[in-house]
């Protein structure tokens, strides 16, 4: 049988027969765990040479900026740029409604973004990147056909979803896909060879545009984004206080743009109105919403009225993938 060490050791040595010794890697790192394997992989094989840059959209979850740069630096020990872009990213999507076109807008300006940053580097190394690292799973990459000799057999569709990025038009990069060969559990072994920690390869998925899709409607409306990130890390803080965290593929707060009539202490309030997501789920194309017990969902609505101002009702989404979809946009 295989071991996870030796695809490790033979990716790398793939990897340093692949990248010439002047040459430059760079890498977009999500803040998932595809990214980040893939990157710490890159590094462990030719080291500085590999130039990672983490973009804040203004569409991050609470903290998420601080806490995956922090997993980055102190604990891979990754060489990573933050660009903070959230004004740009925001003021571009004001008064978009539409779903699909606040995607295209926040492809659009990542990758405008990306595209900065490979120039910036191109003037400071006084030559080109020559490669691209990308977190491309095998999932992704098969259609109908294994590659041959992979030994691989499957069945599931490809989703339609597309992670926010892509190349740089006039870069002319070279792709390194590490990861290519493996499914996700594999992806999280070889993550914990390479010392990620293990709270980090567990992380639910998270779309590439963040809560955009989280957030009903325009996301620049009221104090909306910041609504959204304090119901979501209470949610998630008390699903991991009641240890049920690893038993649901992916739990969430929505933003409604709605207000309804409240009443706390003794006042009458006119307040947002959200809602809680979890489900359970083998690859994200079909899911089942998650039972929760009603003693925690009678604490979390609770902590959520007396934690987060502008809301006064929480509610919660009991519909299953098919009919509706995982994310509510
Ligand atoms: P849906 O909402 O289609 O989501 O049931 C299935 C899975 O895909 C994620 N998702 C996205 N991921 N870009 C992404 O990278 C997107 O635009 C996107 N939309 C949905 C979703 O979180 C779930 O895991």
């Amino acid at each position: 049988g295989w071991k996870m060490e030796d695809v490790m050791d033979e990716e790398i040595e793939v990897i340093n027969n692949t990248v010439a010794p002047d040459d430059h890697v760079i890498c977009a790192l999500s803040g998932g765990v595809d990214s980040t394997v893939a990157a710490t992989l890159v590094h462990k094989a030719i080291g500085d040479r590999l130039h990672c840059v983490f973009v804040d959209n203004g569409l991050l979850r609470y903290k998420e900026r601080e806490r995956v740069m922090e997993t980055f630096e102190r604990d891979l020990h990754l060489p990573v740029t933050c660009v903070d872009a959230s004004e740009q990213f925001l003021s571009k999507l004001k008064g978009v409604v539409d779903p699909e076109m606040k995607r295209k807008i926040i492809g659009k300006e990542f990758i405008c973004i990306f595209d900065a940053f490979a120039h910036e580097l191109e003037q400071k190394l006084g030559k080109k990147p020559a490669f691209l690292v990308q977190g491309t799973l095998y999932p992704d990459v098969i259609e109908s056909c294994p590659p041959p000799g992979s030994g691989r057999t499957h069945s599931h569709t490809i989703k339609s979803h597309h992670n926010v990025g892509g190349l740089p038009k006039d870069m002319k990069l070279k792709l390194i896909e590490p990861l290519k060969l493996l499914f996700k559990d594999e992806v999280r072994q070889l993550g914990r060879i390479l010392k990620v920690p293990e709270p980090f390869l567990k992380r639910h998925p998270f779309p590439g545009p963040g809560l955009a899709v989280r957030v009903l409607g325009d996301v620049t409306e009221g104090n909306a984004l910041d609504i959204v990130r304090q119901v979501d890390e209470i949610f998630i803080q008390s699903i991991k206080d009641a240890g049920i965290y690893d038993s649901i593929w992916q739990a969430f707060a929505v933003f409604l743009p709605v207000k309804s009539v409240g009443v706390q202490g003794d006042q009458r309030t006119h307040s947002y109105v959200v809602t809680l997501r979890a489900v359970t789920s083998q690859d994200g194309m079909t899911a089942d919403w998650y039972c929760f017990e009603n003693s925690f969902l009678k604490e979390v609505s609770q902590k959520i009225c007396n934690n987060v101002r502008g809301v006064n009702r929480v509610t919660l989404d009991i519909t299953s993938k098919p009919p509706s979809t995982i994310e509510w946009e």
